[in-house]
């Protein structure tokens, strides 16, 4: 690649030349914009450009061939200047063969999104042919393909996302078309969609002249067919009602492949020496507007003359004839070019033999003369955006600079020219609102009434990358039924699906296609919307509740049930994943599957799929449960999404939803088993214990091992799951810690009084292996009852016999006593709280709950009875003292008796 900053140098101001010089006009005219490109390829010269409708200028640079100013040097190179001002340079690295170069045979048009195919002719085992170069913007190859005979040419399709179009002219008999589909996105494999045929009506005594084919706005050609009166051999040459010639229109349209039947636009009796059509152009809202010629010769008693008039021929798409008049000789002297503007009222445009010199003027419906102007002759090429009407002209490149004029064009009508539209007058959302992810519908207002018709209304992200599609959101059909017009027939309303503006802080742009509507008025296809004109993003959403994983299964059609069947199945689920990640779009880590699938009990013949959403790993990542929606409200409606494009998502059954299928007896069944086992241990541990040691000593063990699952539970709370819930974080920690702190103190305490007070705790503490010390320091901080353990005389071994003091024993009790209400409720209401605010889908969160819960109660009937066994066992003893006391009294009475 060059230097960007060395190459990217475009001068842009603004040249005030005023209205006043320009033309007599009180309507205020936009400025004129000048400015400079310089080519960063020295000796590169300006050959030729290309305007496309979204605003781009295609500048098409090539090296002169010194030795033959008619040749040029086999290299393309093309530059486009967006909008924008982004320019994107093409330097390909191909060698083109001389037959295309010299002289030159060669030429290009813009394909779909960043797709370019250079056409030229290529000798091969010496039959010259018509090749075609598909490139990307990158300047990469994507694939040559063969387009047919060299007589054959190729031309857009008027849609560039319908593919473009070879047209094959068969003599006197009409035309073969040949409707090629766009490249494929990663071969660029181009396939033949259709062909059809354009056949001569079949009149008697007529021959075929000649015809001319245009584009039209709703994608497909239009046709004009030029027929002769054959009057050889014919005896009604004197008939005056003879038609001596006849224009026939037909219409072809992509998808039928059937041109319409040719309709009648023009007949005349009159002799003429030839009919010649030169240009149709679209007329907004009202059909097209071709010029014909008529090469008439007059002859007037001795003398004879030939003159020739232009005449400009309307018609509707349907076929029917509107007009047929004389352009007035004052505009069409010299070579000439009349078109109709987008904005209303016609452009005349002339040039001039002797000079590149170029006037043009705009004229009103009604043929007066409204504005005009001129590119004088420092101007050597001209051309025109024509859907903003803005006439360019390129002064002559000196060095490397060339210098272009941007002159817009007086417009008789401004209206919606923020959409590049005079039919629209307003959208909801407008263009660069910030909206709501959650809106149903968007809606347009057209500035007459309108029916819906049967092109498209797209929704895409923007990625902001401009060699990368853009994200379909959804495309809907203006005869899909979800589209409605208001009663007051101007307002279109687009329902929008919940999975459309489904990302925040997002840029869209809605492209409508022309004939998304037609005029109520003459049935005829309106304008639509270019790329990139209304554009609007969403607002930052809210985060949403966490939620966990959840598990779905997918039906797939039959098709796609039998593909499944037949390929390698796991590459199949990862390739559908990859698709729903770049589709929904969400990080592909987050849809994952187990792999299973199963025949769909109610229609045998499809198979159902699982997939897991898996629960977000932070709060910036949209949750499970909304992806899990949006992928559902996809295959819903499947049709109007991008999963129909996708060649495997296309394979879903959009007639079963995507359901949850929690597989509690699957995935949780460890789980499950194990909380069960668990249980059971516990209870027969309970009761062993009790029955063993009615004092309850050994429920040590019983107590430790609740404390261990509290704890697993706490941990794997606090470390996997609180997170999900920001404003439980810090209550969770404070619970969490502050227990833990009182807790170790406590044990410090005990442990140096005992130290202090008690030597056979000192001489069991010094017999212990001292790794032992700290980890029972851990123990008990986790909760000081743990100590209890150390006091079991747990199988007899030493280090669970610690002699500890009553003291000790007693703030063991009080402090698990606390611990149950400092530390396990509190733990229990935030688990609680959390499984509020989360939405789940399985059996984890009421097993923690319950685990929480049986903690607790266990704690506190263990802790009850331990109280109630030391109040019994203090009862006893001052019952015993009181006995003895009473006992001794007596004696004492006794003796002193
Ligand atoms: C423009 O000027 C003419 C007279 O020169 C006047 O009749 C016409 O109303 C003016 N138009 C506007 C739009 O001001
Ligand atoms: C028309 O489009 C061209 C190319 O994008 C742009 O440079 C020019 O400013 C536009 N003119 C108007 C009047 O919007
Ligand atoms: C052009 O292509 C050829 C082979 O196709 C390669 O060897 C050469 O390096 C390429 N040149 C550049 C500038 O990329
Ligand atoms: C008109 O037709 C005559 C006779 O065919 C021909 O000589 C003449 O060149 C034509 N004029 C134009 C401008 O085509
Ligand atoms: C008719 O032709 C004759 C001679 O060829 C000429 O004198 C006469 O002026 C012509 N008439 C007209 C009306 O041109
Ligand atoms: C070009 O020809 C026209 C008449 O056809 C003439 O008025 C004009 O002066 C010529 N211009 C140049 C630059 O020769
Ligand atoms: C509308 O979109 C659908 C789906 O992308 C496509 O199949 C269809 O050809 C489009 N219709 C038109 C008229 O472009
Ligand atoms: C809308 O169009 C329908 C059918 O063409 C017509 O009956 C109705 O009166 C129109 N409504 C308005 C408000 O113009
Ligand atoms: C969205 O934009 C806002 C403000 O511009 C920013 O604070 C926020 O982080 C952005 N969110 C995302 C997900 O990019």
């Amino acid at each position: 690649m060059f230097n960007l900053a060395k190459m990217l140098i475009i001068f842009m101001y603004l040249t005030s030349i005023c209205c006043f010089f320009i033309s007599s006009q009180n309507v205020s005219s936009p400025q004129d914009i000048l400015y400079t490109y310089e080519e960063p390829i020295d000796g590169l010269k300006l050959h030729d450009t290309h305007t496309l409708s979204k605003g781009t200028l295609m500048i098409w640079m090539t090296f002169d061939d010194d030795k033959d100013p008619s040749c040029m040097l086999p290299y393309f190179y093309l530059r486009l200047i967006e909008r924008t001002g982004r320019i994107t340079y093409i330097n390909l690295n191909y060698t083109f063969p001389p037959e295309a170069v010299c002289p030159i045979s060669m030429d290009f048009i813009p394909l779909n999104y960043n797709y370019i195919m250079v056409i030229y002719v290529k000798s091969n085992n010496g039959v010259k042919g018509k090749y075609g170069l598909i490139i990307n913007y990158e300047s990469e190859i994507i694939n040559e393909i063969y387009l047919g005979n060299v007589n054959d040419y190729i031309i857009d399709s008027g849609r560039l996302e319908k593919g473009f179009i070879r047209i094959e002219e068969h003599d006197k008999k009409g035309a073969t078309l040949h409707w090629l589909s766009i490249p494929d996105i990663t071969t660029g494999k181009v396939v033949e969609h259709g062909s059809s045929e354009f056949i001569v009506p079949n009149q008697l005594s007529y021959t075929f002249v000649n015809s001319f084919n245009f584009n039209l706005i709703d994608g497909g050609i239009g046709y004009a067919y030029i027929l002769k009166y054959d009057e050889m051999g014919s005896l009604a040459t004197n008939d005056p009602n003879i038609q001596y010639w006849k224009i026939y229109v037909s219409f072809l349209r992509e998808g039928t492949y059937l041109p319409t039947t040719p309709s009648l636009v023009y007949q005349t009796t009159t002799k003429l020496n030839s009919v010649v059509f030169n240009s149709c152009t679209y007329n907004n809202g009202v059909g097209y507007i071709c010029i014909v010629s008529l090469n008439n010769t007059i002859t007037n008693r001795n003398e004879s003359r030939t003159e020739v008039n232009y005449y400009r021929l309307d018609f509707l798409t349907t076929g029917a004839f509107i007009q047929f008049d004389m352009i007035p000789k004052e505009i069409s002297m010299d070579v000439f070019d009349f078109s109709s503007l987008i904005y209303g009222g016609f452009l005349v445009r002339k040039y001039y033999t002797n000079t590149t010199a170029m006037d043009f003027s705009i004229l009103d419906n009604n043929g007066n003369y409204k504005s005009g102007g001129s590119f004088g002759p420092e101007f050597v090429h001209t051309n025109m955006f024509s859907r903003n009407g803005t006439l360019l002209g390129i002064k002559k490149q000196i060095g490397n600079k060339l210098e272009i004029l941007l002159k817009p064009l007086l417009r008789l009508n401004n209206q919606g020219a923020e959409y590049d539209n005079p039919v629209i007058e307003s959208t909801k959302p407008a263009i660069h609102e910030f909206i709501d992810s959650s809106i149903n519908e968007i809606t347009i207002k057209y500035a007459i009434p309108v029916r819906l018709s049967t092109a498209n209304i797209s929704i895409f992200q923007l990625n902001g990358d401009p060699y990368k599609p853009n994200l379909l959101r959804q495309t809907i059909s203006g005869n899909s039924k979800l589209c409605t017009v208001g009663s007051d027939n101007h307002t279109v309303h687009i329902p929008i699906f919940r999975s459309s503006f489904n990302q925040p802080n997002a840029s869209y742009h809605v492209i409508i296609d022309n004939n998304f509507v037609i005029s109520q008025e003459r049935n005829e296809p309106l304008l639509g919307i270019n790329e990139e004109t209304w554009m609007f993003s969403t607002k930052p959403f809210k985060a949403g509740q966490h939620s966990v994983s959840v598990t779905g299964s997918l039906r797939l059609n039959e098709e796609g049930s039998s593909k499944f069947l037949q390929s390698n199945q796991s590459e199949f689920f990862n390739n559908i994943i990859q698709a729903f990640s770049k589709i929904i779009p969400v990080d592909q880590q987050r849809i994952t599957t187990n792999g299973k699938w199963k025949n769909d009990p109610t229609s045998p013949n499809k198979v159902l799929l699982s997939f897991t959403i898996n629960e977000a790993k932070d709060a910036i990542e949209p949750n499970s449960k909304t992806i899990f929606d949006n992928l559902g409200t996809l295959v819903e409606k499947k049709g109007f999404t991008a999963l129909s494009i996708n060649e495997y998502t296309s394979l879903i059954d959009e007639s079963a939803s995507f359901v949850i299928t929690q597989d509690y007896f699957g995935k949780y069944l460890p789980v499950i088993i194990i909380s069960l086992v668990s249980l059971i241990i516990l209870a027969i541990l309970y009761f062993l214990a009790r029955w063993k040691s009615p004092e309850g000593r050994n429920f040590a063990i019983f107590e430790t091992a609740l404390i261990m699952q509290d704890l697993a539970v706490d941990l794997t709370f606090t470390l996997l799951r609180v997170n999900n819930t920001p404003h439980l974080i810090v209550p969770n920690m404070v619970f969490l810690i502050v227990p833990l702190i009182v807790n170790f103190l406590l044990a410090i305490n005990i442990f140096l009084s005992e130290v202090d007070t008690n030597p056979m705790f000192f001489t069991w503490v010094s017999e212990l292996p001292t790794l032992l010390l700290p980890i029972c320091a851990i123990f008990s901080s986790i909760d000081i009852l743990a100590i209890n353990t150390l006091t079991s005389n747990l199988f007899g071994l030493k280090v669970f016999s610690a002699p500890l003091s009553q003291r000790s024993r007693k703030i063991i009790l009080w402090g698990s006593f606390i611990n149950i209400f400092a530390e396990d409720i509190p733990q229990l209401i935030i688990q609680i709280l959390y499984y509020n605010s989360v939405e789940t889908y399985d059996l984890i969160p009421s097993l923690v709950l319950i685990s929480g819960g049986l903690v607790i109660v266990n704690k506190l009937i263990l802790r009850s009875y331990h109280a109630i066994v030391r109040w019994y066992h203090r009862r006893d003893k001052i019952r015993n003292f009181i006995r003895r006391l009473s006992a001794a009294s007596i004696r004492s009475l006794r003796s002193n008796v």
